[in-house]
C-alpha cells in the first residue's frame, strides 16, 4: 500500500474516521499529522460507536501501530481520557501508540485564552480546545513540547516564563484569575509519568518502517477549507490539514508519498463561523441536518448544512492533488426529490475561474446551481456501484465531473459494511 495521505476535502466532518477505519485494515501504521482535540472522528463498529479526538482511528484495528506526529498539538487531559476510554473498551493502547517528542503541548492557559478571545470582535466559532493559542506559541518559539517534560527544571522555567506574559493578559486585559505555575508543573509531571512509554523519535520510526516496506496512512484532521494557508481565512483552524501538512507534521518527505485520498461528503457542512456559499437556511437544510445527524462529534454544535459545492471540491482536489476520493453520506440524500449542485460561482454577474479564498470576495459569490433527479430509494444496503439506482449513478457522475474528482470509495451508511470500492480505487 505504500504511503498514503488522507485529507478532509471540505470543512471537516466528511467521515474521515470511518474511512481511516476501513482503509487501516490494509495499513501497518496510521499517523495523525496536525490538529488536536478539536477533531472528532467517529467510527461505528457493529452497535458500538467510538469518537477519537487525538489518537488515530487505526487504533481500532489490533494489528495497526498508531502514531501522533510532531504537527499535532496534544492536550494531556484529552489524551489520557481517550487512552482510558479505549482501554475500558478492551482496546490495547500500550505498545501500539507512539507520540512524537516534538509535538507541542496544549497548556491550561491556551484553553483559557482560546475561550476568552472568542468573546472578542472576530468570533471564529472555535472548538475552545486551545488550538489557536498553542500554535501561536509554537510559531512564536515559546511552545512547550513533549520533550520538555523530561527535565522538571527546564519545564518549570519555561512555564514560569510563559505565565509571566499570559497572566498579564489574563489578569490585566481579561480581568480573570491568574494561573499558578506550581499547579501546572505538578499536573504536567504527572502526565509525563503516564505517557513516557509512548514517546518516540517519530521521523526515524516512520522512515525506517517505510524503508522496510511497511505501509503508512497519514491521517489528517479538519479539512482543506479550514487550512490556515489555503482555507477560508480567518475562519479556519491554525494548522495545515492539506496534504502538504502531512510531510511537515510527521517528518515523511513528499517523495515518499504514493497517493492522496480525499474524503468528500455528498453535500456540504460547516461548524463555526465563516462564509458558506451553498448553505441552506430552509427546510432542506434542516432535513440534511436531521437525516445526516449533523451535530459536532466534539462540541455537539449543530452543523450548518448545504448542497454539494463543486468549485470548492475542485479547488480542494487541486491543492491536495487528490488521487481519488471517498464519497461519504450518499444515503443522506435518499429522500430528496431534487438535489441541487453548485457548479460555479458568480460575482457581479461574472463567472469566476477559480475558488476565491479572499473572504470579502467569497462573501459576495452567488452560487450557480444545476438540479439532479433524486432517487427516492434506500441505498444503505447497496454493495456495489452497479447496485445503485440510475439517478444515484447520475448524481455521482455529475458531481465527479463538475468537481474534477474521481470517487474510488463510496459510503452509504456509517457502518463498515456500508462501504464499497469502485474502479477508481488506486491506493498507489
Ligand atoms: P470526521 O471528523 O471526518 O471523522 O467525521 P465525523 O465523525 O465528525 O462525522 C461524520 C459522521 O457521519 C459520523 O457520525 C459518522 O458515523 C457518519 N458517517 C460516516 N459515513 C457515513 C455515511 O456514509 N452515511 C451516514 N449516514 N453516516 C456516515
Ligand atoms: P474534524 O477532524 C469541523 C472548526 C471550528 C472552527 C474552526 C477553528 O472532526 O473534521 P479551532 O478549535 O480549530 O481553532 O476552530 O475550525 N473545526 C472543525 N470543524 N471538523 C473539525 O475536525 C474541526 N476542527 C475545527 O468549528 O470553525
Ligand atoms: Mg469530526
Amino acid at each position: 500500500m505504500g504511503v498514503s495521505v488522507l485529507v478532509g476535502s471540505q470543512w471537516g466532518d466528511e467521515g474521515k474516521g470511518k474511512i481511516v477505519d476501513i482503509l487501516s485494515e490494509n495499513f501497518d501504521i496510521v499517523a495523525r499529522y496536525q490538529g488536536g482535540a478539536n477533531a472528532g472522528h467517529t467510527v461505528k463498529i457493529g452497535n458500538d460507536e467510538y469518537i477519537l479526538h487525538l489518537i488515530p482511528s487505526g487504533i481500532l484495528r489490533e494489528n495497526v501501530i498508531c502514531v501522533i506526529g510532531n504537527g499535532v498539538v496534544i492536550d494531556p487531559t484529552a489524551l489520557l481520557k481517550e487512552i482510558r476510554f479505549l482501554e475500558e473498551n478492551n482496546i490495547k493502547v500500550d505498545g501500539r501508540l507512539f507520540i512524537s517528542q516534538n509535538a507541542h503541548l496544549i497548556m491550561p492557559y491556551h484553553k483559557l485564552l482560546d475561550n476568552i478571545s472568542e468573546q472578542g470582535s472576530t468570533k471564529i466559532g472555535t472548538t475552545g480546545r486551545g488550538i489557536g493559542p498553542c500554535y501561536i506559541d509554537k510559531y512564536a518559539r515559546k511552545g512547550i513540547r513533549i520533550v520538555d517534560l523530561l527535565d522538571k527544571k527546564i519545564l518549570e522555567e519555561k512555564i514560569r516564563n510563559n505565565l509571566k506574559e499570559k497572566n498579564n493578559i489574563i489578569k490585566k486585559v481579561y480581568e480573570q484569575e491568574e494561573l499558578n505555575v506550581n499547579e501546572i508543573v505538578a499536573q504536567y509531571m504527572e502526565f509525563d509519568e503516564i505517557i513516557d512509554r509512548y514517546i518516540k523519535d517519530v521521523p526515524t520510526f516512520l522512515n525506517t518502517s517505510i524503508a522496510e516496506g511497511k505501509s503508512v496512512l497519514l491521517e489528517g484532521a479538519q479539512g482543506a477549507l479550514l487550512d490556515v494557508d489555503h482555507g477560508t481565512y480567518p475562519f479556519v483552524t491554525s494548522s495545515n490539514p492539506t496534504s502538504g501538512g502531512a510531510c511537515t507534521g510527521t517528518g515523511v518527505a513528499p517523495t515518499k508519498i504514493n497517493s492522496v485520498i480525499g474524503i468528500v461528503k455528498a453535500y456540504t457542512t460547516r461548524v463555526g463561523e465563516g462564509p458558506f456559499p451553498t448553505e441552506l437556511l430552509d427546510e432542506d437544510g434542516e432535513k440534511l441536518r436531521k437525516i445526516g445527524a449533523e451535530f459536532g462529534a466534539t462540541t455537539g454544535r449543530p452543523r450548518r448544512c448545504g448542497w454539494f459545492d463543486a468549485p470548492l471540491v475542485k479547488y480542494s482536489t487541486m491543492i491536495n492533488d487528490t488521487t481519488f476520493a471517498a464519497l461519504t453520506k450518499l444515503d443522506v440524500l435518499n429522500g430528496f426529490d431534487k438535489i441541487k449542485v453548485c457548479v460555479g460561482y458568480k460575482v457581479d454577474g461574472k463567472l469566476l475561474n477559480s475558488f476565491p479564498t479572499n473572504i470579502e470576495q467569497l462573501n459576495k459569490v452567488v452560487p450557480v446551481y444545476e438540479s439532479c433527479e433524486g432517487w427516492n430509494k434506500d441505498i444503505t444496503e447497496c454493495k456495489s456501484y452497479s447496485e445503485l439506482p440510475k439517478a444515484t449513478k447520475e448524481y455521482l457522475n455529475f458531481i465527479s465531473e463538475k468537481s474534477e474528482t474521481k470517487f474510488g470509495i463510496i459510503s452509504v451508511g456509517p457502518k463498515r459494511k456500508q462501504t464499497f470500492f469502485t474502479d477508481n480505487y488506486k491506493p498507489n
